[in-house]
């Protein structure tokens, strides 16, 4: 049992969080929500960070005082977090007198012993940023090299930091400590782009606004909001004075960032640390941005996608399952509706809705409702114990190293592994054979303890979906500890199964196609260019979008009042579907069951005469009317990928 620090960056005050904004705060929670299930010692902060040029202006752009202005934004903050169902242990505000003070305390101590001086600044500010910029630095024209922004001259008496005294310190410590700044990219990012060539003293204080928090012992001065932001990191923690959160809690284990701040966080507040005399923090984590395809959401680009509206329309866990598992951690992730829709049916709803549904349906048919107790288990069932224990290692070392969606990734082929089990173990069939009474009890008792293993694991990422599936399962949660609770077998027999509806009724076309979430920009007016490509020609990437699978006839008939149409049951590697097909006049029913087919595994569902269909399957026809189906050459097995 250890501890563990970990903080979000402390937002500013927008009246346009958007899903961008959610997903530090989400995965932060996650790690949180992880390391509190296996008995760490958590703190998980989160704040807004209130001061400054830009806030002090869009309040007066409003008509407001500031703190009117911060006021009423922290409070729809707060209500976003809340409704995400955060596990922040704090909540800081930098414009609450515990940091204000304890800001004031790092200021003049820094100040006394001789790391910020007194000068005069002249250079270049990015006011949305809250960055200053040397020359060299900016972008043609006179534009922040981060947002690209308009910057402005600025000339005032300021404050100095003393940056360049300690480079050679933190640029030793950083090649020391290779963990320090995570992905590897952001630490060479930052060691070539900004310590190499040199850092210069940092201007931390402003006199043109007063938004800020006073200089003591200079009060026409206020500091710099980014020296008085990151502080909120000790500050939360009661520092300076030697509190026991202090004393447990810092140094930080991980600060998660967005990309576009690692370098404050791994250049400017390293060297704020290194001359309080405090520990560095173990890790900075930048992780990359939710993008769309006309750029980063902004409220400037009027792209921004409410994660209420989200949340509203798709539910918390679906929307915290798409955050977690879409984006490779440190990399960016595209955002769209379609993405989104297409991990919930799939994953959600078909993988693991349908585990609990079709585990739940046998157990209440075959075993009266009741849960059996497991006879010898056989190969079969020993691959997927094997499974579970191959999947709570790889969520394990996943989690280690931040990367939340190969955790999710592990407990979903744990879920996959079980959907097929169940195909292969076909308790249907066995149902039908008194002698197999045994092994029925046991392929039974496998399913449903799998399920109860994948609502623990599950614990730290979904927030609604464990306690429905041990609700289900007629089970309590677990006040074993994480270590007993993932120990295979601890599922009790004779315990009563609740079968309710679907955890995740799938997304049907209708709603899918409501007007969406997003705030859209207006089409692009390159987009209308004709295009240099032929039109009837692909890419490979584009080709490599269409996920062409085997599939399995399981079941097929004539839908009643088409002569065209067949409905077929199909299964995909142990993922049962529905699809609609017109070849009723070239194909019988009974020539395809058992059969392999072809089919489009990522289409969009669509309804044909009111019946959903979740996939297309291929077929060739000439002119003169003639249809033949695309079938692998020899049995290659269901799920099998056509490429
Ligand atoms: N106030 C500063 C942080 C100070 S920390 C001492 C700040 N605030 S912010 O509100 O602009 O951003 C908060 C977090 O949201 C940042 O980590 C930022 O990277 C993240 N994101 C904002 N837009 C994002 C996306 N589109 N995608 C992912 N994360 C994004 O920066």
């Amino acid at each position: 049992m250890g501890k563990f620090y970990i903080t979000t960056p402390i937002y500013y005050p927008s009246d346009n969080l958007h899903i961008g904004h959610a997903y530090t705060t989400v995965v932060a929670d996650a790690l949180a929500r992880y390391h509190r299930q296996i008995g760490d010692e958590v703190r998980f902060l989160t704040g807004t960070d209130e001061h400054g040029q830009k806030i002090q202006r869009r309040a007066e752009a409003a008509g407001v005082s500031p703190q009117a202005y911060v006021d009423r934004i922290v409070a729809n903050i707060k209500d976003l977090w809340l409704k995400f169902k955060i596990s922040n242990d704090d909540f800081i505000r930098t414009t609450e007198a515990r940091h204000e003070e304890a800001v004031q305390k790092i200021f003049e101590r820094l100040y006394r012993q001789g790391d910020i001086y007194k000068s005069e600044y002249e250079g270049w500010y990015c006011t949305p940023c809250e960055a200053f910029w040397l020359e060299r630095q900016l972008q043609e024209g006179n534009k922040c090299p981060d947002c690209g922004r308009d910057v402005e001259l600025v000339k005032e008496e300021s404050y100095f930091f003393r940056l360049s005294k300690y480079a050679d310190r933190l640029m030793k410590y950083i090649e020391e400590h290779p963990e320090f700044i995570q992905p590897v990219s952001r630490k060479n990012e930052m060691i070539n782009n900004f310590l190499k060539p040199g850092l210069e003293d940092l201007c931390v204080s402003r006199t043109t606004f007063d938004w800020g928090i006073k200089v003591p012992f200079d009060p026409k001065h206020v500091v710099y909001v980014w020296l008085d932001a990151l502080s909120n990191y000790l500050t939360a923690l009661g520092y300076p004075e030697e509190t026991d959160l202090f004393r447990k809690f810092w140094p930080a284990d991980v600060h998660l960032v967005g990309k576009e701040i690692v370098r404050f966080h791994t250049i400017i507040w390293p060297i704020i640390l290194m001359a309080l005399d405090l520990p560095l923090p173990k890790q900075v984590f930048g992780h990359g941005w939710l993008v769309l395809e006309s750029g980063k959401m902004s409220k400037s680009k009027g792209n921004v996608i409410d994660p209420v509206v989200l949340i509203d329309k798709y539910g918390l866990d679906a929307i915290r399952y798409y955050l977690l598992r879409e984006i490779p951690f440190g990399a960016d992730g595209f955002y769209s509706e379609e993405a989104l829709i297409s991990r919930i049916n799939q994953d959600l709803a078909n993988d693991l809705g349908n585990l609990l549904h079709r585990s739940l349906s046998m157990i209440e048919k075959f075993n009266g409702g009741i849960i059996p107790a497991p006879g010898g288990y056989q190969d079969l069932d020993r691959q997927v114990i094997q499974q579970a224990e191959e999947s709570v290692a790889d969520l394990k070392s996943a989690m280690e190293s931040l990367e939340v969606n190969q955790a999710l990734a592990a407990i979903f082929k744990l879920v996959s592994r079980a959907n097929k089990y169940i195909d292969e173990a076909a308790p249907w069939a066995l149902a039908k054979q008194p002698e197999q009474q045994e092994r029925l009890h046991t392929v039974l008792y496998v399913m449903a303890e799998t399920l109860r293993l994948v609502a623990v694991l599950l614990e730290p990422f979904l927030v609604e979906t464990p306690a429905k599936i041990r609700e289900q399962l007629g089970i309590k949660e677990e006040n074993t500890g994480y270590f007993e609770s993932i120990k295979w077998g601890r599922l009790k027999s004779g315990v009563r199964t609740k079968k309710g509806l679907p955890i995740f009724p799938r997304i049907e076309e209708e709603k899918a196609t409501e007007p969406a979430a997003v705030k859209r920009p207006e089409p692009k007016k390159e987009a209308a260019q004709p295009s240099e490509v032929k039109a009837d020609r692909i890419t490979i990437d584009e080709f490599a979008k269409i996920d062409l699978r085997v599939a399995k006839v399981l079941e097929a008939e004539k839908v009643e009042g088409s002569d065209k149409l067949l409905k077929l049951k199909i299964n995909i590697a142990g993922e049962e579907r529905q699809i609609v097909a017109g070849i009723a006049q070239h194909y019988s029913a009974e020539q395809l069951i058992g059969k392999e087919i072809v089919v489009v595994a990522n289409l969009k569902p669509a309804k044909l005469r009111g019946i959903l269909s979740e996939g297309m399957l291929l077929a060739a026809s000439n002119d003169s009317g003639k249809l033949a189906l695309v079938r692998p050459e020899v049995e290659i097995g269901s799920g099998a990928k056509v490429k």
